[in-house]
Formats: C-alpha cells, sequence, structure tokens
C-alpha cells in the first residue's frame, strides 16, 4: 500500500505545465476544490481557491493544508512558490478575473435524501453578480440529474445573459486518499455542455494529461448521470460483495479466493470487491441516495440502489454483531480499543465513517471506547469530544476487553500482536478490514473475527498462480 501511494506521489509531479494557459477559480476549496485547484495549476493554469471559510483560506495563505491527503501538501507548496496557485476569500474578485469558474462546493444530503443546493446556488448568485466578461462556468459539484437546466434559468434569473457563459458539467471521478493522482491521471475526463465554444476551452484546460486519457464529450445532462451511475454501481458491487462475505461467514467459504477468482473475470474486475464494514465517505451514501431521490421524482425507481443502501445500513452494525459473537451481548463497562475512524484509509475524513454507527452503538450500550487513528482524530474529536483518544494503537490497547478494525491503516497490518496480547484484558480482535494475518493471530492465542474469512475457520493460503490483482 505505502510503495503505491509513493509511486503515485512521485507520478504527480510528472504532469508539467503547457502553454495556453487560463485563469481559473475554484469556488469551494474543499476535498475536490483544492485537489482540483492545485491539480490545474500543475497542468499550468493560474489558480485562485476560493472559499467563504476565511479560516481555511487563511490556513492555506500560510502554507497550512487543512485536510491529510498523500502528496497534496507537496503540489501546493510547488505551485504556490512557481506563482500559479493562490487563495482567497475575497471571491467577487477571483470571479472577475477568471476565465473558468469551477463550482466545487458541497452538496450533502437532505433528510429526505435530496441533494441540499443552497451552496451551489449561492456559487451561481456570486458569479452572476459578478461577471463582467465571458466564463466558462463548470460544475463540479455532485448534483442531481436535469440540475443544469435549473441551473440555466437561476443564471436567467440572475440576470446573466446566456452569451455571456458557457455552461459545463465536469465531475470528477478523485478518490480521497489518491486523488491527486486520479485528477492528473484520470481514467476519462466528461465534458458535458451544450457550448461548442466551452466545450473548446474544456478541451484546452485538459490539454497537458496523458494521451491516452479518455475524453467523452456528451450534453450536461448526461454527463451529470454518468458521475452517478459510475458512484453508485461502485457502491452496488460493495454492498454485495459484504453481502456475500456475511454468506461465506456463515457457510464457511472463503470471500478472498471467492473475489479473486471472480476478479479474474475481465467483464467483473478485481477492484471494489473487498468487503468491510460498510461503505462511506462523502459521495457513495451522498449519491446513491440522491439517485433514489431522483428515481422518485421522475416516477422511476433504483432499487438495486436502494437496495445497496438498505445492506449497507446493515453493514455498519456487522462490527458489532463479531463483537458480540465473542464478548457477549453485554458490552457495558467493556473497554473497547477501536483502530481506525476514518472511511476509509490514507485520508482524514470521516463522513459516512462506519466508525460513527459503531460508536454510537457502544455508547449507547455503556461501553467504553478507546479510539486511534493515524489521521482522522481531530475530525472525531468535533462529533464526539467525549471520547478517550490514544497516541497510538498500543495506547488505544491498552487493557480493553477486545479490538476493532474499522479503516485499512497499513499501520494496523502490522501491529506486533505479541505486544498487543501482552497488554488487553481479553486476546480478542475484530478485524473489520482483514488487514491481520490470521496465523499469527491463531499464534497469540487471540480469539477473532473478520469479515469474509470464514470467521475463524479459515486460514488463508496463498496457492495463486498469476499476478495478485490487488
Ligand atoms: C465535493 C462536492 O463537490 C460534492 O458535490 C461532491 O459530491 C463531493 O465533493 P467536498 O469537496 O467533499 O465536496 O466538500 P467540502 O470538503 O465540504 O468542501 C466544500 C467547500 O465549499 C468548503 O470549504 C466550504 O466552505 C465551501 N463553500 C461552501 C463555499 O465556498 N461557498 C459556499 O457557499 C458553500
Ligand atoms: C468515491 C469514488 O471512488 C470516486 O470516483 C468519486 O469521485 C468520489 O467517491 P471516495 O469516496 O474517496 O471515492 O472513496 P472510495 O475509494 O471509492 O471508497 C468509498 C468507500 O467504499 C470507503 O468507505 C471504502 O472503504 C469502501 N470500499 C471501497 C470498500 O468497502 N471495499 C472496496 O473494495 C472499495
Amino acid at each position: 500500500m505505502k510503495k503505491k501511494i509513493a509511486i503515485g506521489i512521485s507520478l504527480i509531479f510528472l504532469i508539467s505545465p503547457l502553454y495556453g494557459s487560463y485563469n481559473i477559480t475554484i469556488l469551494g476549496t474543499g476535498y475536490v476544490g483544492l485537489v482540483s485547484g492545485t491539480c490545474f495549476a500543475q497542468m499550468g493554469h493560474h489558480v485562485v481557491c476560493a472559499d467563504i471559510n476565511k479560516k481555511k483560506i487563511k490556513q492555506l495563505s500560510h502554507g497550512i493544508n487543512p485536510i491529510y491527503e498523500p502528496g497534496l501538501s507537496e503540489l501546493i507548496k510547488r505551485n504556490v512558490q512557481e506563482k500559479r496557485l493562490h487563495f482567497s476569500s475575497n471571491l467577487p474578485e477571483s470571479i472577475e478575473e477568471s476565465d473558468i469558474i469551477v463550482i466545487a462546493v458541497n452538496t450533502p444530503s437532505k433528510e429526505n435524501g435530496q441533494a441540499d443546493l443552497t451552496a451551489l446556488e449561492s456559487a451561481l448568485y456570486l458569479i452572476a453578480k459578478h461577471a463582467h466578461n465571458y466564463k466558462t462556468i463548470v460544475i463540479k459539484s455532485t448534483v442531481p440529474i436535469g440540475t443544469n437546466h435549473q441551473i440555466k434559468s437561476r443564471l436567467d434569473d440572475f440576470n446573466l445573459p446566456e452569451s455571456s457563459y458557457g455552461l459545463v458539467s465536469n465531475p470528477e471521478f478523485l478518490r480521497e486518499g489518491s486523488a491527486s493522482c486520479d485528477c492528473l491521471y484520470p481514467d476519462r475526463v466528461i465534458i458535458g455542455s451544450e457550448s461548442q465554444r466551452a466545450t473548446e476551452i474544456m478541451k484546452n484546460l485538459y490539454k497537458s494529461l496523458p494521451k491516452e486519457t479518455h475524453f467523452v464529450i456528451t450534453d450536461r445532462t448526461t454527463a451529470e448521470a454518468i458521475k452517478y451511475a459510475s458512484n453508485t454501481f461502485l457502491a452496488l458491487k460493495i454492498s454485495f460483495i459484504n453481502e456475500l462475505a456475511n454468506l461465506c461467514d456463515a457457510t464457511g467459504a472463503h470471500t478472498a479466493t471467492v473475489t479473486k477468482a471472480m476478479g479474474l473475470d475481465k467483464r467483473i474486475s478485481p477492484q471494489f470487491l473487498k468487503p468491510g464494514p460498510g461503505f462511506g465517505g462523502s459521495c457513495f451514501p451522498k449519491d446513491s441516495l440522491a439517485l433514489v431521490h431522483t428515481a422518485k421524482e421522475y416516477n422511476s425507481h433504483m432499487l438495486t440502489v436502494q437496495a445497496a443502501l438498505q445492506a449497507n445500513n446493515l453493514q455498519k452494525t456487522v462490527p458489532i454483531t463479531k463483537l458480540r459473537s465473542l464478548i457477549g451481548n453485554d458490552l457495558s463497562g467493556k473497554k473497547i480499543a477501536i483502530l481506525g475512524l476514518a472511511f476509509k484509509a490514507n485520508t482524514d475524513d470521516i463522513r459516512y465513517s462506519s466508525a460513527i454507527t459503531v460508536i454510537d452503538t457502544l455508547l449507547q450500550e455503556g461501553a467504553m471506547i478507546q479510539a486511534y487513528d493515524p489521521k482522522a482524530i481531530p475530525n472525531m474529536k468535533l462529533l464526539y469530544p467525549q471520547l478517550s483518544y490514544s497516541d497510538n494503537s498500543y495506547d488505544a490497547l491498552r487493557d480493553a476487553h477486545a479490538a476493532i478494525i474499522l479503516t485499512e491503516w497499513s499501520e494496523f497490518s502490522t501491529l506486533d500482536l505479541a505486544k498487543a496480547g501482552a497488554i488487553m484484558a481479553d486476546k480478542i480482535f475484530i478485524d473489520c478490514r482483514n488487514v491481520l494475518n490470521q496465523m499469527d493471530l491463531v499464534a497469540n492465542g487471540f480469539r477473532y473475527q473478520t469479515i469474509g474469512n470464514g470467521g475463524t475457520r479459515h486460514i488463508p493460503i496463498s496457492y495463486f498462480f498469476c499476478p495478485d490483482p490487488y
């Protein structure tokens, strides 16, 4: 894992700035906006990352990166030094001076699953007010299929004449943890626009990407649909494999062998077939909910995606069910170490993380929690200031009656299990990411549960003749 990230980080510096640069403003300097803006600067454009959050902009202006994303700080530093990347909370000024305005504000879920477009609306208002010459307006925020029609009519309401802008839907597919690399080496770039002029500008914008990059030029509505189709299909794939893993646990089949064999079928691919404690993050849960909501609005349905969401909600309860199977039903007064709070490794993001569901249940049941994560503790502290947080895995494991691994941080896979066993009150591990070596667990006298490795019945052995697809 570490090796893959290191290769990725060295690759991001290979994309070198080309000629024909644009002045770009990114509205919304969050996980997506900051990475996209920095990558556009790395491609040679002049970028202002703007945000209404003045504290964030102040931090960035002082060289402090507010998010953890491998390789990003180095990339920011280089592009700031080379004067292609700037940060500003003066949104009107940035808009006035830009050729291209990229909207990357957040679009969270409302209670009913619908995407909340309030931030998008304010961004449009600002653009309409401060755009005094032709602008290419790029929607990078994930917005429900068909929103581009509303965007157009909002711009009409705000008196921005159609001739003074080109509207583009340009969804991003970056994954937190490998975001810079995904941005600079995308599988595909989607450009959805009805404007020939804006489409040409977008092609130029991405001109320095590797020449094997696929460009899909389409209309805005289709571009919006591509984003939801991709994310929800992946969500569906994970929910499928999670349910299958639970069945494998019940029947004694070995999931890792099933998924490797499935993945060898090129039509299926080996990716996104890792079972775990349920998918989280800012995209899969939110986008699945929004797609189901959009389908309902159009008197249609997305039953498969609805099922994926239901399965995912259930999957988030699996760690506690497994814990009870080893520790008993009564969790009150039990000390539980939680290793991993982020929704996946290599990010500090905790949005929709399974750790939240697990912590809520443990708190309700009167358990005591000792939590550790290499990067996500500051974010989790904002949600649960009352928890006890540790500086490292071993401090979290001390005197614990059981430990639950929820995030696949590589440091958990190299835990010294003899040391862990010596300091825990009971030797119990619930490994929801299958990162521990089961033979080591057995050798060190642990009772344990995994997700999809047949509980304790199977100790995987290596017998594949072809290279490991992971
Ligand atoms: C992005 C979005 O584009 C979302 O639609 C997509 O599905 C996931 O990725 P993300 O980057 O994760 O969201 O959001 P976040 O990290 O919350 O950043 C959004 C930023 O926009 C924040 O810094 C916020 O302060 C800023 N913002 C919000 C504005 O600048 N103006 C606003 O009016 C509202
Ligand atoms: C996702 C999409 O992959 C990306 O293209 C899109 O633009 C934004 O949303 P992200 O949310 O950063 O990216 O993370 P991703 O790597 O897709 O993982 C999402 C969730 O699925 C995580 O909780 C992860 O742990 C889980 N997952 C992923 C699994 O449980 N098993 C897998 O095999 C893969």
